[in-house]
């Protein structure tokens, strides 16, 4: 099978890497790609989000089966725009239509099928402009902290949690009234804010079945103690220690389901991936939110832990028959831990040259921001470089392959947290 995936981060790599694996994977793309990826498939230089450079090259190179790693183009309507054209319309997309991708592109949409499906979730409030002071109404209603997210996509920037019934009232009208987050902030959902921890949920779905694919814990803050700004992710842990057969279990229940079948009442196309971010408040969960995607830096733990043919899954995803695979898990522990560049996820720098990935053994280093100079040295290019997950017996076994392996890695201003899995032992 000819395959055909898009985007460029560590996400990609990991996906790309269990593709390439596949007996049923004859040949990959990845567009753009990086240059952990070129390891695993040729890099094509398109963008994910120009459809009709991507429709050209998948008629031109008979592609069978698309596999889209970030949002913005299951929000722009790719695969609306693939089954809409005729050269296209047989090749399956992994990846929601325009509509379920709203899930993501959109909280207010996400919080009212949340509520339409019975689905748990915080309490909430959505508001514009028009509605403003409503909207401070509902917030003194509230106890502290406050959760103030823009409706539209806002490159992960768009929640806002404030200890301060007055800074909230402020960055409200900031959002509504001075377009913050630009448009994104033309709506914005007032939420309760719940207590508990957090995991990452994935389900992969064809529309009528799904497979719950290993739970993950991701590390979002900069600084160690999960203390610092917010970043798009430091590291991961598969499989998550809390969230045990009976938790899953009540997810399953609760959520997937309903999730999987309130897409079918409402009469959406759905064959792709729900990333559900869930808080585990006592054995109870609740959505915080939805993503249409895999997680980052969380498909770097979730994906070495498949040892079912990832492109068998693919392609059943695509025709409807997901029921008739089995998903097969290692039971071992990965973890990930994200090496950045100096200053992320505020300013940085980019082009510093890496050198060590030769020297590592026994971990799998999946690029997320890097490419090649014209020597053919791999350099950095972005704030998160190189996602460095290790598989072990244990959790600390994994963890101290990882940072065994990290220490042989090198570039200038490299940052990391040393304290990936910690919480968990
Ligand atoms: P999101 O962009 O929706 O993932 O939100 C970013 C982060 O804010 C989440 O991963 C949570 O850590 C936190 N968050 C969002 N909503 C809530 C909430 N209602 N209660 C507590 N924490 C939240
Ligand atoms: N790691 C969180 C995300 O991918 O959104």
């Amino acid at each position: 099978m000819n395959i055909l995936l898009l985007g460029s981060g560590g996400r990609e790599h990991a996906l790309a890497n269990a593709i390439s694996k596949s007996p049923s994977c004859s040949k990959l793309w990845i567009a753009p790609g990086n240059a952990g990826t070129s390891t695993c498939g040729r890099n094509v230089a398109i963008s994910s989000t120009d459809f009709s450079a991507v429709a050209s090259f998948c008629v031109e190179n008979e592609v069978q089966l698309v596999v889209v790693g970030p949002e913005e183009p299951l929000v722009k309507g790719i695969t609306d725009f693939f089954s809409a054209d005729d050269r296209l319309s047989q090749i399956p997309v992994i990846g929601p239509t325009a509509a379920g991708a709203r899930l993501e592109g959109s909280k207010d949409f996400a919080k009212s099928f949340m509520l339409r499906h019975g689905i748990p979730t915080a309490a909430y409030g959505s508001f514009t402009a028009a509605s403003l002071s409503a909207g401070y109404d509902f917030l003194t209603t509230l106890h502290p902290p406050y959760v103030l997210k823009a409706d539209g996509l806002a490159a992960g920037k768009g929640v806002l949690i404030l200890d301060r019934l007055e800074d909230a009232k402020q960055e409200l009208e900031a959002m509504l009234q001075h377009a913050k987050f630009g448009a994104a902030s033309s709506t914005v959902v007032i939420e309760e804010f719940l207590h508990g921890i957090e995991l990452s949920v994935f389900v992969l779905t064809d529309g009528e079945h799904y497979k719950i694919l290993p739970a993950a814990k991701d590390y979002k803050r900069i600084g160690e103690g999960d203390q610092g700004l917010n970043t798009g992710g430091m590291g991961a842990v598969s499989p998550v220690p809390f969230a045990d057969a009976d938790f899953m279990k009540t997810v399953e229940q609760r959520i997937v389901r309903p999730t999987v079948e309130g897409l079918k009442k409402d009469g959406i196309g759905y064959r792709g991936w729900i990333f559900i971010g869930l808080m585990n408040m006592d054995g109870n969960p609740k959505v915080i939110e939805y993503n249409v995607r895999m997680g980052d830096p969380e498909t770097e733990v979730v994906f070495p832990r498949i040892q079912s043919d990832v492109v068998e899954l693919l392609s059943a995803t695509g025709n409807g028959t997901l029921d008739q695979h089995e998903l097969r898990i290692d039971p071992r522990t990965a973890l990930t831990v994200m090496m950045v560049s100096g200053g992320y996820p505020e300013e940085y720098e980019k082009g510093k040259v890496i050198t060590g990935l030769d020297r590592v053994s026994g971990s799998m280093v999946f690029h997320a921001g890097t490419s090649t100079d014209k020597d053919g040295n791999i350099i950095t290019n972005g704030g998160r470089v190189l996602a460095v997950t290790s598989l072990g017996a244990d959790l600390a076994e994994a963890q101290a392959t990882s940072y065994a392996s990290i220490r042989e890695i090198a570039f200038d201003g490299s940052y990391f947290r040393r304290d990936i899995g910690k919480d968990l032992e």
